[in-house]
């Protein structure tokens, strides 16, 4: 059946409610000048949630908090998809000459794993050029451990992506070789992407507005590269500033950026190390280089009715980096400083919450200095112990997360929390089996760890037994019903009760 637009036209103060609440809960901003095309855009939108008025529609949807299932239809209706197979070529090509002989070169003496994040991966053609372009440029793939993780807030678009069957549109400006060597022609003349090519990438519904980010708990931390190309161009400059913030945490010291043209134009991105690169322009995280321009974004003003979209130099200056008084003084010195300093509670307190500090804002490698120096006053410094599991793993250095995690077990070994943080690492390491059994302890421990219960059902759906993850996911709701929807769950990152329910929900 094909929808008929209502004819009821939405009066303008109603659609102003209508467009603060979708950029509040999903990121998206509408001026007024893109007024006409929202309200083109609700009014198919209400039709599927069974309103002949629109007006109507938008008082239901404004009466309650959205449910799962309301952000999924809102985004399906409101997001612009539009996408391409090796979409800007030279982006492609500069990773291939530039970022990726180096990054395979470093990880081939460390470690072989690489860690990708495609961000608003619309129906896949992003991360399955990334994933084409790996396996054309690794010959021992099957020796690494690849994880390419592509997040959408449109299910339909993940729907199809999981499919992985496109038709010629996908490829328009693609270049041949990756529709010929990486695609099977199907019966209905679209194009089925090879197994092994599918296989190497993860989609997973991630809200960029209000999900958590960096977390283990969604495979967000310690990445590599985030690709987030025309994405946030739809946001509202806030929450650009909110993402990048974040988008810094979740990658490792050296890791990659990169945005589309117009989005690299932001002051927003100068906490980054901008790399001209012949053809194309990326974003570097450089701890060395971030100590000022942390502190200048926090004082940049913002206009609060801007995007990227209608870029205004006015609003958006490019301010001159401030040159501090007087001159910064070496780590070496302020650790050695810190280390002098009588170890009372107190300090070892302070330090604990500098160093929480320092973690929010990725400074990981400044994160351990500290609480190593705590330890070595505080043997028994569980708290410290936890947050340098973190902070290593945060920056790819899963061992030593793993020692982290184990010490804190030996002098807190009944604790179900200790037990979950160590299967996560295992679960990054790519070690499933030992995942299992830290996840069955923590169970043990404490029967209604509801992440414990969650986090099974995932590997376990991972390894292809539905039926066995539905048991965990189902035990994971039941738990759940005992919280109440605002309760924030242990360990999550900030997850609420009621959110976990919706994500469950998507995966049964
Ligand atoms: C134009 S597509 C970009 C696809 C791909 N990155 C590319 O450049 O070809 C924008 C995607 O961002 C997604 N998106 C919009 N808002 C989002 C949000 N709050 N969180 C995550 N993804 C979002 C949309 O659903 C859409 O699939």
């Amino acid at each position: 059946m094909i929808a008929k637009k209502s004819e009821n036209i939405i009066p303008d103060p109603v659609l102003a409610k209508l467009s603060k609440y979708i950029s509040e809960n999903l990121g998206l901003y509408f001026p007024k000048k893109r007024w006409d095309d929202l309200r083109d855009k609700f009014q198919l939108a209400s039709i599927e949630f069974g309103f002949s008025n629109a007006e109507s529609c938008i008082n239901w949807l404004l009466s309650a908090p959205l449910t799962q299932e309301q952000i999924e239809t809102l985004s399906s209706y409101l997001t612009i998809g539009e996408t391409n197979f090796y979409r800007d070529q030279n982006i492609y090509n500069e990773l291939e000459r530039h970022v990726l002989p180096e990054l395979i070169n470093s990880r081939c003496k460390i470690g072989k794993y690489i860690r990708i994040w495609s961000a608003g991966c619309s129906s896949g053609e992003e991360p399955y050029s990334i994933a084409i372009l790996l396996h054309k440029m690794i010959t021992d793939l099957k020796d690494w451990n690849i994880s390419i993780l592509a997040t959408d807030i449109n299910p339909r678009a993940l729907k199809k992506a999981k499919e992985g069957i496109y038709n010629k549109w996908s490829f328009r400006g693609t270049p041949k070789w990756v529709k010929d060597g990486y695609f099977s022609r199907t019966r209905e003349n679209s194009y089925k992407i090879k197994p092994y090519i599918k296989k190497m990438v993860t989609f997973s519904y991630h809200n960029l507005a209000n999900d958590p980010y960096p977390s283990l708990l969604n495979n967000t931390s310690a990445i590599d590269i985030i690709f987030c190309r025309n994405v946030i161009m739809y946001f509202r400059p806030q929450l650009v500033i909110k993402i990048i913030k974040r988008f810094y945490r979740s990658l490792l010291d050296g890791g990659w950026l990169i945005v589309s043209g117009s989005e690299g134009s932001s002051v927003h991105m100068s906490r980054f190390v901008m790399v001209n690169l012949p053809d194309a322009i990326f974003f570097r995280k450089d701890l060395s280089k971030s100590g000022v321009v942390e502190e200048f974004l926090e004082k940049t003003p913002v206009s609060t009715h801007q995007t990227l979209f209608d870029y205004d130099p006015e609003a958006f200056p490019v301010v001159p980096l401030p040159v501090p008084e007087s001159p910064p003084q070496p780590r070496e010195v302020i650790i050695k400083s810190r280390r002098e300093q009588p170890k009372t509670e107190e300090v070892q307190q302070k330090a604990c919450e500098e160093a929480m500090v320092l973690y929010e804002q990725g400074n990981y490698p400044e994160v351990e200095n500290i609480l190593i120096d705590c330890l070595l006053h505080d043997k028994k410094n569980h708290k410290a112990m936890t947050l340098l599991a973190k902070a290593c793993s945060n920056q790819g250095k899963f061992s030593k997360a793993v020692e982290w995690c184990e010490k804190e077990i030996a002098i807190n070994k009944f604790n179900p929390g200790c037990h979950y943080r160590l299967a996560l690492i295992f679960q990054e390491q790519g070690k499933m089996e030992e995942a299992i059994s830290s996840l069955n302890r923590s169970i043990y421990l404490d029967p209604n760890y509801v992440l414990a219960h969650y986090t099974l059902g995932n590997l376990i759906l991972r390894k292809g037994n539905i039926k066995k993850a539905e048991k965990y996911f189902d035990n994971s709701l039941s738990i759940l019903n005992t919280y109440k929807e605002e309760d924030i769950i242990p360990e999550s990152d900030g997850v609420s009760a009621g959110r976990l329910i919706e994500i469950i929900k998507t995966k049964i």
